[in-house]
Protein backbone atom coordinates (compact mmCIF):
# COMPACT_ATOMS: atom_id res chain seq x y z
CA UNK A 1 0.00 0.00 0.00
CA UNK A 2 1.26 3.44 -0.57
CA UNK A 3 2.21 5.82 1.99
CA UNK A 4 2.91 8.93 0.11
CA UNK A 5 0.02 11.42 0.16
CA UNK A 6 -1.07 12.56 -3.51
CA UNK A 7 -1.90 16.89 -2.69
CA UNK A 8 -5.64 17.29 -2.08
CA UNK A 9 -7.44 18.52 -5.01
CA UNK A 10 -4.32 18.87 -7.05
CA UNK A 11 -3.10 21.97 -4.98
CA UNK A 12 0.23 23.20 -6.38
CA UNK A 13 0.53 20.62 -9.41
CA UNK A 14 1.79 21.79 -12.49
CA UNK A 15 -0.74 19.61 -15.05
CA UNK A 16 0.23 20.98 -18.48
CA UNK A 17 1.74 24.21 -20.72
CA UNK A 18 -0.10 26.60 -21.34
CA UNK A 19 0.65 30.39 -23.21
CA UNK A 20 -3.25 31.87 -22.57
CA UNK A 21 -3.23 32.67 -18.72
CA UNK A 22 -0.68 34.03 -16.23
CA UNK A 23 -1.63 34.01 -12.39
CA UNK A 24 1.17 35.16 -9.45
CA UNK A 25 -0.98 34.49 -6.52
CA UNK A 26 1.17 35.48 -3.84
CA UNK A 27 1.50 38.55 -5.76
CA UNK A 28 -1.87 38.82 -6.59
CA UNK A 29 -1.63 39.66 -10.74
CA UNK A 30 -3.71 38.42 -13.54
CA UNK A 31 -2.67 38.88 -17.17
CA UNK A 32 -3.95 37.30 -20.30
CA UNK A 33 -1.36 36.31 -22.81
CA UNK A 34 0.88 38.70 -21.10
CA UNK A 35 -1.11 41.76 -20.18
CA UNK A 36 -2.27 42.88 -17.30
CA UNK A 37 -6.12 42.27 -16.62
CA UNK A 38 -5.82 46.39 -15.09
CA UNK A 39 -4.99 47.27 -18.54
CA UNK A 40 -7.39 44.77 -20.29
CA UNK A 41 -9.97 45.75 -17.56
CA UNK A 42 -9.02 50.21 -18.10
CA UNK A 43 -8.66 49.94 -21.99
CA UNK A 44 -9.80 46.44 -24.08
CA UNK A 45 -13.55 45.55 -24.66
CA UNK A 46 -14.76 41.95 -23.87
CA UNK A 47 -14.41 41.39 -27.62
CA UNK A 48 -10.61 42.98 -28.02
CA UNK A 49 -9.31 40.61 -25.00
CA UNK A 50 -11.59 37.64 -26.51
CA UNK A 51 -9.34 37.82 -29.69
CA UNK A 52 -6.41 38.32 -27.71
CA UNK A 53 -7.48 35.43 -25.71
CA UNK A 54 -8.09 33.07 -29.04
CA UNK A 55 -5.40 34.46 -31.16
CA UNK A 56 -2.55 35.08 -28.67
CA UNK A 57 -1.95 38.96 -30.03
CA UNK A 58 -4.78 42.09 -29.73
CA UNK A 59 -6.15 42.48 -32.94
CA UNK A 60 -5.96 45.44 -35.01
CA UNK A 61 -8.91 47.38 -36.57
CA UNK A 62 -9.55 45.39 -39.08
CA UNK A 63 -9.13 41.95 -37.47
CA UNK A 64 -11.68 43.61 -34.43
CA UNK A 65 -14.16 44.75 -37.20
CA UNK A 66 -14.09 40.97 -38.59
CA UNK A 67 -13.70 39.85 -34.97
CA UNK A 68 -17.14 41.81 -33.29
CA UNK A 69 -19.06 41.00 -37.20
CA UNK A 70 -18.93 37.20 -36.39
CA UNK A 71 -19.84 37.71 -32.90
CA UNK A 72 -22.89 39.68 -33.86
CA UNK A 73 -23.73 37.41 -36.94
CA UNK A 74 -23.10 34.09 -34.85
CA UNK A 75 -26.49 35.70 -32.29
CA UNK A 76 -29.04 33.31 -34.00
CA UNK A 77 -30.99 30.01 -32.02
CA UNK A 78 -32.99 26.98 -33.58
CA UNK A 79 -36.24 27.64 -32.53
CA UNK A 80 -35.83 24.66 -31.07
CA UNK A 81 -33.85 25.70 -28.48
CA UNK A 82 -35.83 28.67 -27.58
CA UNK A 83 -39.27 25.91 -27.49
CA UNK A 84 -36.64 23.56 -24.55
CA UNK A 85 -36.00 26.77 -22.36
CA UNK A 86 -39.78 27.30 -22.74
CA UNK A 87 -40.58 23.63 -21.70
CA UNK A 88 -37.89 23.08 -18.94
CA UNK A 89 -39.26 22.70 -15.11
CA UNK A 90 -40.05 26.33 -13.61
CA UNK A 91 -37.29 24.57 -10.27
CA UNK A 92 -34.55 23.98 -12.81
CA UNK A 93 -31.87 26.76 -12.32
CA UNK A 94 -30.74 28.41 -15.20
CA UNK A 95 -27.45 27.05 -14.84
CA UNK A 96 -28.60 23.37 -15.10
CA UNK A 97 -30.70 24.30 -18.01
CA UNK A 98 -28.05 25.93 -19.53
CA UNK A 99 -26.12 23.03 -19.43
CA UNK A 100 -28.71 21.11 -20.85
CA UNK A 101 -29.33 23.51 -23.78
CA UNK A 102 -25.52 23.77 -24.31
CA UNK A 103 -25.66 20.07 -25.01
CA UNK A 104 -28.82 20.07 -27.75
CA UNK A 105 -26.75 23.13 -29.45
CA UNK A 106 -24.38 21.13 -30.89
CA UNK A 107 -27.48 18.85 -32.81
CA UNK A 108 -27.74 22.25 -34.03
CA UNK A 109 -24.48 23.32 -35.51
CA UNK A 110 -23.97 23.54 -38.67
CA UNK A 111 -20.47 22.24 -38.35
CA UNK A 112 -21.67 19.03 -36.19
CA UNK A 113 -19.55 16.27 -37.25
CA UNK A 114 -16.56 18.27 -37.94
CA UNK A 115 -13.65 18.61 -35.12
CA UNK A 116 -10.98 20.45 -37.02
CA UNK A 117 -9.64 23.28 -35.66
CA UNK A 118 -11.10 26.20 -38.34
CA UNK A 119 -14.42 24.48 -37.66
CA UNK A 120 -13.72 24.52 -33.61
CA UNK A 121 -12.98 28.19 -34.19
CA UNK A 122 -16.26 28.75 -36.12
CA UNK A 123 -18.32 26.65 -33.04
CA UNK A 124 -16.63 29.24 -30.59
CA UNK A 125 -17.78 32.25 -32.14
CA UNK A 126 -21.10 30.60 -31.95
CA UNK A 127 -20.99 29.13 -28.34
CA UNK A 128 -19.98 32.68 -27.36
CA UNK A 129 -22.67 34.45 -28.43
CA UNK A 130 -25.27 31.62 -28.09
CA UNK A 131 -24.47 31.13 -24.43
CA UNK A 132 -25.45 34.78 -24.11
CA UNK A 133 -28.62 35.21 -25.50
CA UNK A 134 -29.81 32.15 -24.18
CA UNK A 135 -28.81 33.40 -20.22
CA UNK A 136 -30.77 36.80 -21.76
CA UNK A 137 -33.72 34.83 -23.15
CA UNK A 138 -33.87 32.31 -20.20
CA UNK A 139 -34.39 35.25 -17.71
CA UNK A 140 -37.27 36.88 -20.13
CA UNK A 141 -39.41 33.66 -19.99
CA UNK A 142 -38.86 33.16 -16.36
CA UNK A 143 -40.12 36.70 -15.95
CA UNK A 144 -43.22 36.04 -18.59
CA UNK A 145 -41.21 38.63 -20.58
CA UNK A 146 -41.36 38.52 -24.76
CA UNK A 147 -38.19 37.44 -26.33
CA UNK A 148 -36.19 40.06 -27.40
CA UNK A 149 -34.36 39.60 -30.90
CA UNK A 150 -30.71 40.04 -30.79
CA UNK A 151 -29.18 43.30 -32.47
CA UNK A 152 -26.57 42.85 -34.40
CA UNK A 153 -25.20 46.61 -34.38
CA UNK A 154 -24.55 46.11 -30.94
CA UNK A 155 -21.69 44.87 -28.59
CA UNK A 156 -21.72 41.93 -27.37
CA UNK A 157 -22.17 43.36 -23.77
CA UNK A 158 -24.76 45.71 -24.87
CA UNK A 159 -26.53 42.82 -26.73
CA UNK A 160 -27.07 40.63 -23.75
CA UNK A 161 -28.37 43.62 -21.68
CA UNK A 162 -30.58 44.76 -24.66
CA UNK A 163 -31.93 41.40 -24.60
CA UNK A 164 -32.14 40.25 -20.96
CA UNK A 165 -33.85 43.82 -20.05
CA UNK A 166 -35.51 44.68 -23.37
CA UNK A 167 -34.72 48.27 -23.32
CA UNK A 168 -30.97 50.10 -24.19
CA UNK A 169 -28.45 49.92 -22.00
CA UNK A 170 -26.81 53.16 -21.29
CA UNK A 171 -23.15 53.16 -21.80
CA UNK A 172 -22.02 53.30 -18.47
CA UNK A 173 -24.68 50.05 -17.56
CA UNK A 174 -22.48 48.34 -20.68
CA UNK A 175 -19.01 49.66 -19.70
CA UNK A 176 -19.69 47.96 -16.81
CA UNK A 177 -20.78 44.58 -17.66
CA UNK A 178 -18.20 45.07 -20.22
CA UNK A 179 -15.39 44.73 -17.31
CA UNK A 180 -17.01 42.32 -15.84
CA UNK A 181 -16.92 40.16 -18.78
CA UNK A 182 -13.02 40.61 -19.39
CA UNK A 183 -12.65 39.93 -15.67
CA UNK A 184 -14.50 36.65 -15.84
CA UNK A 185 -13.22 36.04 -19.26
CA UNK A 186 -10.32 33.31 -18.14
CA UNK A 187 -8.72 32.21 -15.30
CA UNK A 188 -5.92 29.84 -15.89
CA UNK A 189 -6.31 26.22 -14.73
CA UNK A 190 -9.65 26.66 -12.88
CA UNK A 191 -11.91 23.67 -12.02
CA UNK A 192 -14.13 24.22 -14.84
CA UNK A 193 -11.50 24.90 -17.53
CA UNK A 194 -9.36 22.00 -16.80
CA UNK A 195 -12.99 20.47 -16.86
CA UNK A 196 -13.07 21.20 -20.78
CA UNK A 197 -9.51 20.77 -21.35
CA UNK A 198 -9.94 17.26 -19.94
CA UNK A 199 -13.02 16.52 -22.31
CA UNK A 200 -11.39 17.73 -25.05
CA UNK A 201 -8.12 16.36 -24.99
CA UNK A 202 -10.25 13.31 -25.58
CA UNK A 203 -11.41 14.49 -28.89
CA UNK A 204 -14.84 14.75 -27.84
CA UNK A 205 -16.20 17.85 -29.66
CA UNK A 206 -16.38 21.09 -28.27
CA UNK A 207 -19.64 21.39 -27.15
CA UNK A 208 -19.50 18.52 -24.75
CA UNK A 209 -16.21 20.31 -22.97
CA UNK A 210 -18.03 23.50 -22.62
CA UNK A 211 -20.99 21.33 -21.46
CA UNK A 212 -19.06 19.77 -18.87
CA UNK A 213 -17.55 23.16 -18.03
CA UNK A 214 -20.81 24.42 -17.19
CA UNK A 215 -21.26 21.31 -14.66
CA UNK A 216 -18.38 22.09 -12.87
CA UNK A 217 -18.54 25.92 -12.83
CA UNK A 218 -22.30 25.40 -11.79
CA UNK A 219 -20.84 24.37 -7.99
CA UNK A 220 -21.09 27.12 -4.92
CA UNK A 221 -17.32 26.45 -4.37
CA UNK A 222 -16.37 27.96 -8.21
CA UNK A 223 -18.89 30.15 -10.74
CA UNK A 224 -22.06 29.47 -7.83
CA UNK A 225 -20.85 31.85 -5.06
CA UNK A 226 -21.90 35.87 -6.51
CA UNK A 227 -25.59 34.72 -6.05
CA UNK A 228 -24.84 33.85 -2.75
CA UNK A 229 -22.73 36.89 -1.49
CA UNK A 230 -25.72 39.28 -2.49
CA UNK A 231 -28.00 38.32 0.12
CA UNK A 232 -25.06 38.79 3.13
CA UNK A 233 -24.43 42.13 1.65
CA UNK A 234 -28.24 42.71 1.74
CA UNK A 235 -28.57 41.52 4.80
CA UNK A 236 -26.21 44.02 6.40
CA UNK A 237 -28.10 46.66 4.91
CA UNK A 238 -31.01 45.33 6.67
CA UNK A 239 -29.51 45.21 9.62
CA UNK A 240 -25.99 47.04 9.79
CA UNK A 241 -24.30 44.90 12.07
CA UNK A 242 -21.58 43.43 9.28
CA UNK A 243 -19.49 41.43 12.52
CA UNK A 244 -22.68 39.74 13.42
CA UNK A 245 -23.29 37.90 10.52
CA UNK A 246 -19.78 37.17 9.64
CA UNK A 247 -19.33 35.56 12.87
CA UNK A 248 -22.49 33.59 12.97
CA UNK A 249 -21.79 32.04 9.51
CA UNK A 250 -17.95 31.65 10.59
CA UNK A 251 -19.28 29.86 13.86
CA UNK A 252 -22.37 27.81 12.02
CA UNK A 253 -19.07 26.25 10.33
CA UNK A 254 -20.22 28.14 7.51
CA UNK A 255 -17.62 30.09 4.39
CA UNK A 256 -18.10 33.09 3.62
CA UNK A 257 -18.86 33.72 -0.03
CA UNK A 258 -16.45 35.57 -1.96
CA UNK A 259 -14.04 35.23 -0.06
CA UNK A 260 -10.37 32.95 -0.38
CA UNK A 261 -9.02 31.67 -3.58
CA UNK A 262 -6.96 28.43 -4.65
CA UNK A 263 -3.90 30.51 -6.08
CA UNK A 264 -4.49 34.09 -4.42
CA UNK A 265 -2.50 34.57 -1.50
CA UNK A 266 -2.98 38.42 -1.89
CA UNK A 267 -5.81 40.32 -3.01
CA UNK A 268 -7.42 39.03 -6.60
CA UNK A 269 -6.66 41.54 -8.97
CA UNK A 270 -10.17 41.40 -10.25
CA UNK A 271 -11.66 42.25 -7.08
CA UNK A 272 -9.24 45.43 -6.90
CA UNK A 273 -11.07 46.19 -10.12
CA UNK A 274 -14.67 45.41 -9.42
CA UNK A 275 -14.05 47.34 -5.92
CA UNK A 276 -12.88 50.93 -7.63
CA UNK A 277 -15.21 50.22 -10.27
CA UNK A 278 -18.14 49.92 -7.32
CA UNK A 279 -16.72 53.11 -5.67
CA UNK A 280 -16.88 55.45 -8.87
CA UNK A 281 -20.44 54.11 -10.38
CA UNK A 282 -22.06 54.84 -6.38
CA UNK A 283 -23.38 51.19 -7.26
CA UNK A 284 -26.25 50.99 -4.90
CA UNK A 285 -24.91 48.49 -1.94
CA UNK A 286 -21.95 49.85 -2.33
CA UNK A 287 -21.66 50.85 1.70
CA UNK A 288 -22.90 47.93 2.81
CA UNK A 289 -20.71 45.70 0.75
CA UNK A 290 -17.55 47.60 1.82
CA UNK A 291 -18.34 47.55 5.66
CA UNK A 292 -18.95 44.05 4.88
CA UNK A 293 -15.56 43.30 3.32
CA UNK A 294 -14.24 44.75 6.31
CA UNK A 295 -15.81 42.79 8.68
CA UNK A 296 -15.28 39.99 7.13
CA UNK A 297 -11.13 39.86 6.21
CA UNK A 298 -10.98 41.06 9.99
CA UNK A 299 -12.77 38.13 11.11
CA UNK A 300 -11.08 35.64 8.99
CA UNK A 301 -7.85 37.13 9.96
CA UNK A 302 -8.37 36.20 13.45
CA UNK A 303 -9.51 32.71 13.12
CA UNK A 304 -7.35 31.96 10.41
CA UNK A 305 -3.99 33.65 10.98
CA UNK A 306 -2.54 30.47 9.50
CA UNK A 307 -4.13 31.27 5.63
CA UNK A 308 -4.31 34.22 3.70
CA UNK A 309 -8.58 34.38 2.90
CA UNK A 310 -8.59 37.41 0.95
CA UNK A 311 -11.54 38.96 -0.90
CA UNK A 312 -12.30 36.93 -4.00
CA UNK A 313 -13.44 38.01 -7.72
CA UNK A 314 -17.41 37.39 -6.71
CA UNK A 315 -17.71 39.39 -4.01
CA UNK A 316 -17.31 42.76 -6.28
CA UNK A 317 -18.70 41.03 -9.05
CA UNK A 318 -22.43 40.83 -7.18
CA UNK A 319 -22.78 44.33 -6.69
CA UNK A 320 -21.18 45.20 -10.36
CA UNK A 321 -23.76 42.84 -11.98
CA UNK A 322 -26.36 43.87 -9.83
CA UNK A 323 -25.03 47.57 -10.96
CA UNK A 324 -25.86 46.28 -14.54
CA UNK A 325 -29.42 44.85 -13.70
CA UNK A 326 -28.53 41.37 -13.69
CA UNK A 327 -30.63 39.57 -10.99
CA UNK A 328 -28.72 37.48 -8.65
CA UNK A 329 -30.30 33.94 -9.62
CA UNK A 330 -28.79 34.77 -13.42
CA UNK A 331 -25.39 35.59 -11.83
CA UNK A 332 -23.44 32.07 -12.58
CA UNK A 333 -24.90 32.03 -16.11
CA UNK A 334 -23.64 35.52 -16.70
CA UNK A 335 -19.90 34.07 -15.42
CA UNK A 336 -20.63 31.28 -18.48
CA UNK A 337 -21.09 34.06 -21.14
CA UNK A 338 -17.72 35.36 -19.90
CA UNK A 339 -15.61 32.67 -19.66
CA UNK A 340 -16.71 30.63 -22.74
CA UNK A 341 -14.35 32.67 -24.32
CA UNK A 342 -11.44 31.27 -22.13
CA UNK A 343 -12.79 27.87 -22.31
CA UNK A 344 -12.70 28.26 -26.13
CA UNK A 345 -9.07 29.67 -25.93
CA UNK A 346 -7.91 26.31 -23.62
CA UNK A 347 -10.04 23.91 -25.77
CA UNK A 348 -8.34 25.11 -29.10
CA UNK A 349 -4.88 24.79 -26.78
CA UNK A 350 -5.48 21.38 -25.60
CA UNK A 351 -6.96 19.84 -29.02
CA UNK A 352 -3.32 21.57 -30.80
CA UNK A 353 -1.27 19.54 -27.76
CA UNK A 354 -3.56 16.63 -29.14
CA UNK A 355 -2.34 14.30 -26.32
CA UNK A 356 -4.97 12.63 -23.78
CA UNK A 357 -5.38 14.06 -20.39
CA UNK A 358 -4.91 10.58 -17.98
CA UNK A 359 -3.37 11.49 -14.77
CA UNK A 360 -2.83 8.52 -12.15
CA UNK A 361 -4.16 7.78 -8.51
CA UNK A 362 -1.77 6.49 -5.89
CA UNK A 363 -3.61 3.49 -4.97
CA UNK A 364 -4.62 3.89 -1.08
CA UNK A 365 -6.81 1.00 -1.02
CA UNK A 366 -6.32 -2.81 0.83
CA UNK A 367 -2.83 -5.01 -0.41
CA UNK A 368 -3.57 -7.57 -3.29
CA UNK A 369 -6.54 -10.15 -1.99
CA UNK A 370 -7.58 -13.42 -3.30
CA UNK A 371 -10.32 -15.82 -2.29
CA UNK A 372 -8.22 -17.36 0.43
CA UNK A 373 -7.68 -14.66 2.05
CA UNK A 374 -10.90 -12.76 2.82
CA UNK A 375 -12.74 -14.54 5.09
CA UNK A 376 -15.67 -15.89 4.30
CA UNK A 377 -15.19 -15.29 0.01
CA UNK A 378 -14.24 -19.06 -0.98
CA UNK A 379 -17.37 -20.13 1.00
CA UNK A 380 -19.69 -18.13 -0.45
CA UNK A 381 -17.84 -19.22 -3.89
CA UNK A 382 -18.68 -22.71 -3.06
CA UNK A 383 -21.94 -21.89 -2.64
CA UNK A 384 -22.79 -20.13 -5.55
N1 LIG B 1 -14.72 31.25 4.54
C1 LIG B 1 -14.29 30.59 5.64
N2 LIG B 1 -13.25 29.73 5.64
C2 LIG B 1 -12.61 29.56 4.48
C3 LIG B 1 -12.99 30.23 3.30
C4 LIG B 1 -14.08 31.10 3.36
N3 LIG B 1 -14.51 31.75 2.30
N4 LIG B 1 -12.17 29.85 2.30
C5 LIG B 1 -11.31 28.97 2.83
N5 LIG B 1 -11.57 28.79 4.14
C6 LIG B 1 -10.89 27.92 5.06
C7 LIG B 1 -11.42 26.50 4.90
O1 LIG B 1 -12.48 26.22 5.77
C8 LIG B 1 -10.20 25.65 5.17
O2 LIG B 1 -10.11 25.46 6.54
P1 LIG B 1 -9.43 24.11 7.15
O3 LIG B 1 -7.97 24.21 6.79
O4 LIG B 1 -9.68 24.25 8.62
O5 LIG B 1 -10.12 22.95 6.51
C9 LIG B 1 -9.03 26.52 4.73
O6 LIG B 1 -9.52 27.87 4.72
C10 LIG B 1 -8.56 26.18 3.35
O7 LIG B 1 -9.69 26.06 2.50
P2 LIG B 1 -9.74 25.04 1.30
O8 LIG B 1 -11.14 24.80 0.89
O9 LIG B 1 -8.90 23.83 1.62
O10 LIG B 1 -8.92 25.87 0.23
P3 LIG B 1 -9.10 25.80 -1.30
O11 LIG B 1 -7.94 26.43 -1.90
O12 LIG B 1 -9.41 24.40 -1.72
O13 LIG B 1 -10.45 26.65 -1.47
C11 LIG B 1 -12.13 28.06 -2.21
C12 LIG B 1 -10.64 27.72 -2.26
C13 LIG B 1 -12.95 26.81 -2.57
C14 LIG B 1 -12.45 29.15 -3.21
C15 LIG B 1 -12.49 28.51 -0.76
O14 LIG B 1 -11.72 29.63 -0.40
C16 LIG B 1 -13.97 28.80 -0.61
O15 LIG B 1 -14.75 27.88 -0.37
N6 LIG B 1 -14.42 30.10 -0.75
C17 LIG B 1 -15.81 30.43 -0.67
C18 LIG B 1 -16.50 30.17 -2.03
C19 LIG B 1 -16.13 31.20 -3.07
O16 LIG B 1 -16.08 32.39 -2.82
N7 LIG B 1 -15.88 30.71 -4.30
C20 LIG B 1 -15.51 31.54 -5.45
C21 LIG B 1 -14.06 31.32 -5.76
S1 LIG B 1 -13.52 32.36 -7.08
C22 LIG B 1 -14.02 31.57 -8.50
O17 LIG B 1 -14.24 30.41 -8.56
C23 LIG B 1 -14.13 32.40 -9.69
Amino acid sequence: MATAVAPKGLEGIVATTSSICWIDGDAGVLSYRGIDIHELAERSTFEETTFLLWFGHLPNSGELADFTKKLAEARKLDPKIIELLRSVPSSGSPMEILRTAVSLLSLYDTDEKDNSHDANVRKAYRLTSQIAMIVAILDRIRKGKPVVDADPTLSHAANFLWMLNGDKPSDTAVRTFDIALILHADHELNASTFAARVIAATLADIHSAITGAIGALKGPLHGGAPARVLPMIQEVERTGDAEQLVRSTLDRGERLMGFGHRVYRAEDPRARVLRTTAKRLGAQRYEAAAALEQAALSELRDRRPDRAIETNVEFWAAVILEFAEVPAYMMPAMFTCARTAGWSAHILEQKRLGKLVRPAALYAGPDARTPDTVEGWKENLVKA
